[in-house]
């Protein structure tokens, strides 16, 4: 294959700009042509490419969002869109594209897979919920953001002797949750894999407060079916203690990515373009332990991400 488009399409992660630089220059390092498909499945219908070249994805390694920016196509979704989609990638002559984004992006990816156009999807959102891989990119960043906002609430939270409920993102999943909650020594992680059982939370304060523990950190996933302000009042209610909301929301998917997410950013999008140019038939990559693997597509995304039940029950000790 000589060559292959690449897109960021979904929500935007950190990292997914070095996964770019990595499948361009890895392409042009093999003497491929690579295109950079604009605004996703989106731009794709709309013939939105450009060739691109070692330095059109100069200096952009540490930068967190997207320089081919992204967006969620409805219009992809449907056969009239898709048949644009293959038209388009026909006239520019591309044979294979790279797919960077979650779970949305890929099952996008496996329409055209099936039309007949190697798709190599690699994992980039903060939620960390594709099952075959053990992480995504962007996750290891929107940790580190929320960590340094639970340091910041603590402090304010020990003043003030108030619990704080902090809302993190994840969609479904609640590695965010679990993992800046243990990090963060949150008191209270909750997630939505995990039963809510409000008199454990409550339990857990009154049980603090009696030892003479200023703050509390409650670290709530958005997916949980709890509304977050309705929590805080029930916390307030029955605990006595004053309740803060914070809801983190964008301020996870922005930033600079971390080493980690950079490292497998730059592996992936470099067994990527290995793939394409063996002419391997499409694949979703992953990190399995401490290697890089390669899935069949719409095997990957019938893999369950299973809840790593050890670390919440250590998360809870650790809290006591
Ligand atoms: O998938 C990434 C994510 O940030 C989720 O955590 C969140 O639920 C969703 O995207 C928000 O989507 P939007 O950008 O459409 O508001």
């Amino acid at each position: 294959m000589r060559k292959i488009g690449v897109l960021t399409s979904g929500g935007d992660a950190p990292g997914m700009n070095a996964a770019v630089r990595a499948v361009v220059r890895c392409g042009i390092d093999r003497g491929m042509e690579v295109y950079g498909i604009e605004r996703g499945y989106e731009g794709l219908i709309e013939g939105e490419i450009r060739e691109m070249t070692m330095s059109s994805v100069g200096d952009i390694l540490h930068r967190g969002g997207t320089i081919l920016r992204t967006a969620r196509s409805e219009r992809f979704k449907t056969e009239a869109g898709q048949k644009h989609a293959m038209n388009v990638l026909e006239a520019f002559g591309i044979e294979g594209i790279v797919v960077i984004g979650g779970d949305g992006s890929f099952r996008g990816g496996l329409e055209l897979s099936k039309r007949g156009v190697p798709v190599m999807g690699i994992p980039g959102t903060i939620d960390n919920d594709l099952g075959y891989t053990d992480y995504t990119i962007g996750f290891d960043t929107a940790v580190n953001t929320v960590l340094s906002a639970v340091t910041n609430i603590r402090d304010t939270s020990s003043s003030h002797e108030r619990a704080t409920v902090i809302e993190v993102m994840g969609r479904h999943c609640g590695d965010i949750a679990l993992y800046a909650g243990l990090t963060g020594g949150a008191d209270n992680i909750l997630v939505p894999e995990m039963p809510f059982d409000i008199n454990k939370v409550c339990r857990k304060i009154i049980q603090g407060k009696n030892r003479g523990k200023l703050h509390d950190i409650i670290m709530k996933a958005e997916g949980v079916e709890v509304d977050t302000q309705e929590l805080a009042q029930m916390i307030e209610e029955r605990t006595g203690k004053e309740t803060r909301v914070v809801i983190l929301a964008y301020l996870q998917r922005g930033g600079s990515p971390t080493a980690k997410d950079r490292m497998l950013a730059s592996r992936m999008g470099s067994k990527a373009v290995e793939l394409l140019y063996d002419d391997e038939e499409s694949r979703a990559i992953g990190i399995c332990g401490s290697e890089i693997c390669a899935y069949e597509l719409a095997e990957a995304l019938e893999m369950k991400s299973p809840f790593n039940t050890e670390l919440y029950e250590l998360a809870d000790i650790l809290s006591k």
